[in-house]
């Protein structure tokens, strides 16, 4: 009797996090961030007085990290050494070198350790033990490999994308409340070089075999949520 796992990847600005937190609420399942894990690494990297671009020394300080991933869609927290760093670690200073602690291989592979953990621990369940009234059965896992690398068995895959105009206008809106020439330009180290360091280690531009692709370009948010919802229900 196993919960369902959902994944979704997806480039910045394509509406993951949003569609994903609110699926999970809908349908009763746990939220996980996979993003926020490779930020709390940042952070704790910082913390330890780690050398950013020392492959090696963050690579051993993110195996001591001692993290815990609050998956409650309701309210979603990241709590790091007994901090909670939920908010911290989308500061911009910290979202500008994430992407260097994200292609450190060896920190993939210690975070993708994590988050099946985290993923079997939400859908999986000991043969014979009864669901505890309330509790979540099954996770929406939301990431740039998840449904590659961290889930490829997941129940439903989902590529959320987006043009990258839209996810720019989106993203400066987010950050500065309106979307013109210069608050676009602001935003795309953010968007536009984040995704492009990014995708030297995963693959979530184009879908690989099996995972649908939802452009929500011409969507908002009603809409991407419907299309996604779509995907699932039809899954089932
Ligand atoms: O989604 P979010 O912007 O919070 O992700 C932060 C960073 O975490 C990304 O820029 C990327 O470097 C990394 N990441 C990753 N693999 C994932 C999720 C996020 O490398 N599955």
């Amino acid at each position: 009797d196993r919960g369902i796992v959902v994944a979704i990847d997806g480039p910045s600005g394509s509406g993951k996090s949003t569609v994903s937190r609110r699926l999970a609420r809908e349908l009763g399942l746990a939220y996980l961030d996979t993003g926020a894990m490779y930020r709390a690494a940042t952070w704790w990297s910082g913390r330890s007085g780690v050398d950013l671009d020392d492959v090696e020394a963050v690579a051993e300080a993110v195996r001591a990290m001692p993290l815990t991933m609050v998956t409650d869609p309701d309210e979603p927290r990241v709590v790091c050494d007994g901090v909670d760093i939920t908010d911290a670690i989308r500061e911009a200073e910290l979202t500008a070198v994430v992407s260097k602690v994200a292609t450190n291989l060896e920190v993939r592979a210690e975070l993708k350790r994590l988050q099946r953990e985290i993923i079997e621990h939400s859908a999986g369940r000991a043969p014979g033990t009864a669901r505890e009234p309330g509790e979540l059965r099954g996770i929406v896992a939301e990431g740039r490999d998840i449904t590659t690398v961290v889930a490829p068995d997941a129940d439903v895959r989902i590529l959320l994308v987006a043009d990258e105009r839209e996810r720019l206008a989106r993203r400066a809106k987010e950050r500065h409340g309106t979307a013109d020439a210069d608050t676009i330009e602001a935003t795309r180290d953010e968007v536009v070089r984040r995704d492009a360091d990014d995708s030297t280690v995963s693959t979530f531009l184009t879908a690989a075999d099996g995972v649908v692709t939802v452009d929500s370009s011409s969507f908002g948010v009603e809409e991407t949520f419907a299309a996604v919802l779509a995907v699932v229900t039809e899954a089932q």
